[in-house]
């Protein structure tokens, strides 16, 4: 049976990658330092699919750390979901977010050598497309970026490109990733922000159980139907299968592959707070506010890579990602503690 290596493991699209792993017949290692996330996860991950993962609190950019599991355990392919992701934080705090995310991900790199380990799945970002491109977002189309922590998802691909360059047996895929929501069916695991959250549907599940007034919605005079921000949210677990069959695909494949995951469909602000307010059963209070400083009109994907290269596409639909949101929330008012 093949380990893998999950860093970033406990957070949010790491432990349902984890869970749909373990179901698929994986053995899961998870190194996390629990910056943005609670060990608790892994048992959650352990209820759900009644099988046992190895977790070690450990931070990526600790060689010796990093070194350590990787000679305890004969590591075959990595999942690489560690790192910070706020881009608002990122433009106040670019040493950390360059030093988290690129050292980081040298150090696993450096180690993943040492130890002959030729395979990782990366979770890149919608985010490298950029403000020049327009949508639906081929992953030929040029990368650029408009912060920090996009620089480090546009950097990282191009170190993996640059791997792959060097040695022709290394494989390395890159997932863009869209909007991702929603949480497990079980409601044991799901996105657990800390403080406000930046995020729409996080935000709108936080008004939707009081703690928050009201949404503010980011402009409505956007070139869209509704004039609201167009964007291509994707359920957490379709996503979670994505990376199954990415790593599928790399066992098979070397050499670097660019690889968008969402449905290839926008909804609007306003189409989103409608399925929420379906799924809660509640109006949720909203205002319409300023546009926010660096948001694009309309983003979503061109799913048909995924679908030719893995025969992976997105099932599930928006209801089902705000019913699920709503379930996670409800049944952990406060998130995993
Ligand atoms: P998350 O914060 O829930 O998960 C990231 C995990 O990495 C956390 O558990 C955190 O504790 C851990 N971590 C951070 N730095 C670490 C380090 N140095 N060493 C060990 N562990 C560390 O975030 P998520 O939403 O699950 O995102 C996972 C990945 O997907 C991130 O790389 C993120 O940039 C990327 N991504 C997320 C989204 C999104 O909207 N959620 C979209 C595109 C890409
Ligand atoms: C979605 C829409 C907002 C909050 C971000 C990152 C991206 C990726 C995913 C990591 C937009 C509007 C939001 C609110 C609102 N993450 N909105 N009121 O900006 O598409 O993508 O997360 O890689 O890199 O930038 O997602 O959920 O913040 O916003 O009106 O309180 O909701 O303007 O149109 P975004 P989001």
């Amino acid at each position: 049976m093949q380990n893998i290596l999950v860093t970033g493991g406990t957070g949010f699209i790491g432990s349902h990658t984890c869970a749909e792993l373990l179901k698929s017949g994986y053995n899961v290692v998870i190194m996390d330092n629990l910056s943005n996330s609670k060990k608790a996860v892994c048992d959650r991950i352990e209820k759900i699919t009644g099988k046992s993962v190895k977790f070690y609190e450990a931070d990526i950019c600790d060689y010796d750390a990093t070194c350590q599991i990787f000679s305890e355990n004969k590591i075959d392919a990595v999942i690489h979901f560690a790192g910070l992701k706020a881009v608002g934080e990122s433009v106040q705090k670019p040493i950390e977010y360059y030093s988290n995310n690129i050292t980081g991900t040298l150090v696993l790199l450096k180690v993943m050598r040492e130890y002959n380990c030729k395979k990782i799945v990366f979770s890149s970002s919608a985010t490298v497309y950029g403000m020049n491109n327009k949508a639906p977002y081929t992953e030929d189309m040029p990368t650029s970026a408009t912060n920090p922590y996009g620089y480090t998802k546009v950097i990282i691909e191009q170190i993996l490109r640059d791997i792959c360059v060097s040695d022709e047996t290394f494989g390395a895929v890159a997932l863009r990733y869209f909007n991702p929501i929603g949480a497990d069916k079980s409601g044991l695991i799901g996105e657990n922000p800390n403080g406000i959250p930046n995020n729409l549907v996080p935000y709108i599940a936080q008004v939707a159980q009081g703690k928050l007034k009201e949404l503010r919605v980011f402009g409505d005079d956007y070139d869209t139907p509704d004039g609201t921000g167009v964007r291509d949210y994707i359920h957490v677990s379709d996503l979670a299968a994505g990376h199954v069959c990415a790593l599928k695909y790399s066992e098979n494949n070397d050499g670097f592959e660019a690889v968008n995951l969402g449905t290839g469909n926008g909804s609007s602000v306003l189409e989103v707070v409608s399925a929420y307010e379906k799924a809660c059963g509640k109006e949720i209070p909203k205002k319409i506010t300023q546009r926010r400083a660096g948001d694009i009109d309309t983003s979503f994907a061109n799913a048909e890579k995924a679908k030719k290269l893995f025969g992976w596409e997105a099932k599930l639909t928006l209801d089902d990602m705000c019913l699920d949101s709503w379930n996670f929330t409800k049944l952990n008012p406060n998130g995993i503690e």
